[in-house]
């Protein structure tokens, strides 16, 4: 019987996707900009199957989501058969690093190729989109653009063109001890805050100052520009009027002291982080494995992972 299989990177977004106009589709209320990361990646393989079927990792686990997104593209695609999905996750989910990002790009991918069609990446995207938000720029390799769109036609990133900025992004695993509460959730809860509306205006300009800065290979502003977006993000968490909330812990802070610290040192070091105490450490290529030990001498039980950009999505043959 045949298989087809896809691999997607995960990617963090440097300004953020923190809010939905559209709920099922999952329109964003701004454009937002992502890193590809070459380290973390999802591989699927898709065959015909009796029943949509979901195994992670060599584990059966709970099909709802996926069979939902699958139906979704068989109403646009046409009908398809049932599908035994196998996604093995090279993403450390247990440590809230997500992985829904590059499973449902690589879903996408895979199960399109499947069924016999060869579309466009920004149609994947377009239809990723539907299955997580972030998903939608983890068809594409190095910075990519999602464009929030005004509805479903019109909601998918595209790549940016190639920035040989000499970037490394340090990815600090910080394992929660507090429950998680997902993206949807969250945003949901972080759109009640009194600051929402702010938000939305900097991320329009931040998008665009962030494009001038890649292209202009300044680092500096890059991370600056990241940092401001990313804890404003948190920023709206703690002021939700909805059951206020943070994902931060006191080891999130613990580094967050330490990035700071290395700035004052004279190092490019900034943060960001996303639906998880886990911090990113944006830095220059040549200064990663320096913050790497400095990390590991003042906060030796954390894990620190260096990555750099990492390629779109791909097939096998
Ligand atoms: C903080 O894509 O996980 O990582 O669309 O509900 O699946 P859903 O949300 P998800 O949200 C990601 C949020 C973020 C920021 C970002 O990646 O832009």
């Amino acid at each position: 019987m045949t298989k087809t299989t896809a691999t997607a990177h995960t990617n963090i977004a440097l300004i953020k996707y923190w809010g939905k106009k559209d709920a099922q589709l999952n329109l964003p209320t701004t454009s937002s900009l992502s890193l590809t990361l070459d380290k973390f990646y999802t591989t699927t393989t898709v065959e015909n199957s009796d029943i949509d079927q979901l195994i992670i990792n060599g584990q059966m686990a709970d099909p709802n989501r996926v069979h939902h997104f699958l139906d979704g593209l068989r109403t646009e695609l046409g009908d398809f058969s049932p599908l035994l999905i196998s996604s093995q996750n090279h993403v450390p989910t247990a440590a809230g690093l997500a992985s829904s990002a590059s499973a449902f790009a690589a879903l996408t991918a895979a199960t399109t190729r499947h069924i016999g069609l060869d579309l466009p990446l920004t149609t994947l995207s377009r239809l990723a989109r539907r299955g997580s938000g972030s998903a939608t720029r983890s068809l594409f390799g190095g910075f990519a653009l999602w464009q929030a769109g005004t509805n479903d036609q019109t909601s998918y990133a595209n790549a940016l063109p190639t920035s040989n900025i000499p970037i490394s992004l340090l990815v600090v695993e910080i394992s929660g001890l507090q429950k998680k509460i997902s993206s949807s959730d969250g945003m949901l809860r972080a759109m009640t805050s009194p600051k929402y509306e702010q938000w939305v205006h900097d991320a329009n300009w931040q998008i665009t100052a962030m494009q001038t800065a890649l292209q202009a290979g300044d680092l500096t502003q890059v991370g600056q520009l990241a940092e401001n977006n990313a804890l404003a993000m948190h920023a709206l968490n703690l002021s939700a009027k909805d059951r206020r909330f943070t994902y931060f812990t006191p080891q999130t802070i613990q580094v967050l002291d330490l990035v700071k610290k290395l700035r004052q040192n004279g190092l490019i070091a900034y943060a960001t982080l996303d639906a998880g105490p886990n911090v990113k450490i944006i830095t220059h290529a040549d200064q990663a494995a320096y913050i790497q030990a400095q990390l590991h001498q003042e906060l030796p039980k954390l894990r620190v992972t260096i990555a750099h950009p990492g390629p779109g999505v791909s097939y096998e043959q």
